[in-house]
């Protein structure tokens, strides 16, 4: 009988030897693999980045509902006679109309006359004290005429929010109304919630163990 070649012998020992590693692992005699746990979702608050609030013109711009804001449809143009009802400590009592709005400008409610900002005769308008007619989406103006300051570090992108585009020659950069993060009428910015830290990503696969 022919000997086997010394080559072919080799052959099929190597041959052997791997298909029992391939069992060896198809069996994981050694111990499995655990997957490290999942990592839980962030909660979609923290990831979106829209405003606090919309404010009208980001409604008049996205065709969202404006009806809120037809004040006319309630109240007659040129109706100067009623007078804002004021308590003993000349806080504006609000009618029952309007129970629903909070009013709280300034830490000592300093702001809150609505004919500081609404005009008398036409709801729909605002004015400022300086006299100047603004529509109810024009308000950015309105703050300006009173916080002067805020509103020039505003317009040069240190306060507020500033998108669209940085090369100016592509498209226009914009800078979100006052309106959108201050409610006009209590306008304290509203202490937010603290995100979770980051996740140790690497760390926690690192974990992953290999159990016998
Ligand atoms: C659904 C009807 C309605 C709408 C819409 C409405 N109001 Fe009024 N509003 C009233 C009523 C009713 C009163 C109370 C009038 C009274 O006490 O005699 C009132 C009172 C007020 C007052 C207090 C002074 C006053 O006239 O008594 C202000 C200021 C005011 N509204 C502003 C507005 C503005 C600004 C808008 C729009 C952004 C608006 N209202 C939209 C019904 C409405
Ligand atoms: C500091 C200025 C300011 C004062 C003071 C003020 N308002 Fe307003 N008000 C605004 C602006 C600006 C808007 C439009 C806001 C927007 O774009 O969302 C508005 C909106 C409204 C609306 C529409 C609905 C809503 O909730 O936004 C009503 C109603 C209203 N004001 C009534 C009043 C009444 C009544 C008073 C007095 C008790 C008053 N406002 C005082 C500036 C003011
Ligand atoms: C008629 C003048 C006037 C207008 C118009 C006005 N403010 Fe004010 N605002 C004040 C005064 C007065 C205070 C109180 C300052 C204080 O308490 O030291 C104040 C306070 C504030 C504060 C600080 C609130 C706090 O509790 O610390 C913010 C924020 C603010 N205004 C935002 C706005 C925005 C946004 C607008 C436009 C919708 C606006 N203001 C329009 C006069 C105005
Ligand atoms: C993108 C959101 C955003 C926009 C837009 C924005 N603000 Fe603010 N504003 C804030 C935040 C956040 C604070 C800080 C609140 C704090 O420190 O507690 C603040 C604080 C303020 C204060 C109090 C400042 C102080 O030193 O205590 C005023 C007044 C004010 N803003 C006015 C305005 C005016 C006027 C405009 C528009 C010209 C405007 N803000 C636009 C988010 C915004």
């Amino acid at each position: 009988m022919e000997c086997p070649s010394k080559a072919s012998l080799a052959l099929t020992g190597l041959a052997v030897a791997f298909l029992a590693l391939a069992m060896a692992f198809h069996l994981e005699i050694w111990g499995r693999y655990e997957p490290p746990p999942a990592l839980p979702r962030v909660d979609p608050s923290f990831t979106n980045t829209s405003t606090v609030r919309t404010s009208l013109a980001e409604l008049k711009r996205t065709g969202g509902d404006t009806s809120e804001f037809a004040c006319n449809a309630c109240h007659e143009v040129g109706d100067h006679a009623r007078k804002l009802r004021l308590d003993e400590k000349g806080s504006v009592i609000l009618p029952d109309a309007h129970s629903e709005l909070v009013m709280r400008h300034g830490r000592s409610n300093r702001n809150d006359n609505c004919f500081n900002c609404h005009d008398e005769a036409n709801r729909e308008m605002l004015r400022t004290r300086d006299g100047r007619m603004l529509k109810l989406e024009e308000s950015t103006m309105l703050c300006a005429s009173c916080h002067g300051p805020t509103y020039r570090d505003w317009e040069s992108g240190i306060h507020g929010r500033t998108s669209g585009f940085w090369k100016r020659d592509l498209g226009p950069i914009v800078r979100k109304d006052c309106a959108d993060c201050h409610d006009p009428h209590a306008p304290a910015f509203p202490s937010v919630k603290t995100a979770p830290g980051p996740h140790g990503l690497h760390q926690k696969q690192e974990k992953g163990k290999f159990h016998g």
